[in-house]
């Protein structure tokens, strides 16, 4: 399998929210949201976005044990900063930087720290003082939790809810990223059973298709296409009895 981000709908409306929170008129608020399941593609989305020449951006990722202090002094080394002083020195540095550099915030497994009041509102700290984009990233835990917080909640004016993969997503993987013959192709109703058996989750349509890619490469198909009589011998979706 190629290692490379595939350009998918997710990824282009992650796109669209960074690039319409850089362009929006002054009176617009900035902060943005990102949710939706595990391995839909979120942090991927977001490491794309990052690596545009024209994205201009710091990227940290939230942890189960962060504390106040922990998560800025990471924002603080992100921004290259050397965190020496205590909690509220450290956010003035980080302040300093992002409205100094025009830096994007991207808050990566924000779930972890929702429940935060403390940390949540650093990211509003950071926000309201440098009115540069400021992305949190999480499942639906960090949706819900946000819609309750009025402060948060009427900073945001920019959210993407990722999307399962659909039929042409799951074709584009496997033409973007299976190392197979050019001439060989996937029958459409082996994507669509890749696309119900994963439910969307790109994780596990990665990991199929590379065993798919594994035994074509051993064994290609006579006439050239791949059907689901080739792949029934194959375990593709670890299936686990439920008794
Ligand atoms: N657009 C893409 N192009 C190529 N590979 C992708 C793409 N999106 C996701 N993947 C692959 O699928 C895996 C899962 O994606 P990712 O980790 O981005 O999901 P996530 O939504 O952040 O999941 P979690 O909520 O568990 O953190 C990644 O390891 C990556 O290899
Ligand atoms: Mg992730």
């Amino acid at each position: 399998m190629r290692n490379k981000i595939v350009d998918v709908k997710n990824v282009s409306a992650a796109m669209a929210l960074l690039e319409n929170l850089l362009t929006r008129s002054q009176i617009v608020p900035g902060m943005g949201l990102i949710h939706g399941e595990s391995g839909f593609g979120k942090t991927t989305a977001l490491q794309y976005l990052f690596n545009l020449d024209t994205t201009n951006g710091v990227y940290v990722r939230c942890c189960a044990s962060d504390t106040p202090t922990s998560i800025l002094n990471r924002i603080a080394k992100e921004c290259g900063l050397v965190s020496t002083g205590r909690a509220y020195q450290t956010l003035d540095s980080i302040i300093e930087c992002v409205r100094r550099n025009e830096f994007s915030l991207f808050v990566d497994e924000a779930d972890y720290v929702v429940g935060s009041k403390k940390i949540m509102e650093s990211f509003r700290d950071i926000y309201d003082n440098t009115e540069q984009p400021v992305v949190l990233v999480g499942m639906e835990e960090i949706a819900r939790r946000i819609s309750h917080r009025k402060q948060l909640h009427n900073r945001i004016s920019e959210w993407v809810e990722f999307k399962p993969a659909d039929l042409q997503d799951v074709a584009t993987f496997a033409y973007e990223l299976m190392e197979i013959d050019e001439h060989i192709q996937l029958d459409d109703a082996v994507l669509d059973h890749i696309r119900v058996k994963s439910r969307g989750v790109v994780r596990t349509i990665l990991s199929a298709l590379s065993k798919i890619e594994r035994s074509v490469n051993g064994n290609p198909p006579p006439d050239g296409v791949v059907t689901m009589d080739d792949i029934s011998s194959l375990d593709l979706f670890m299936t686990v009895a439920r008794n």
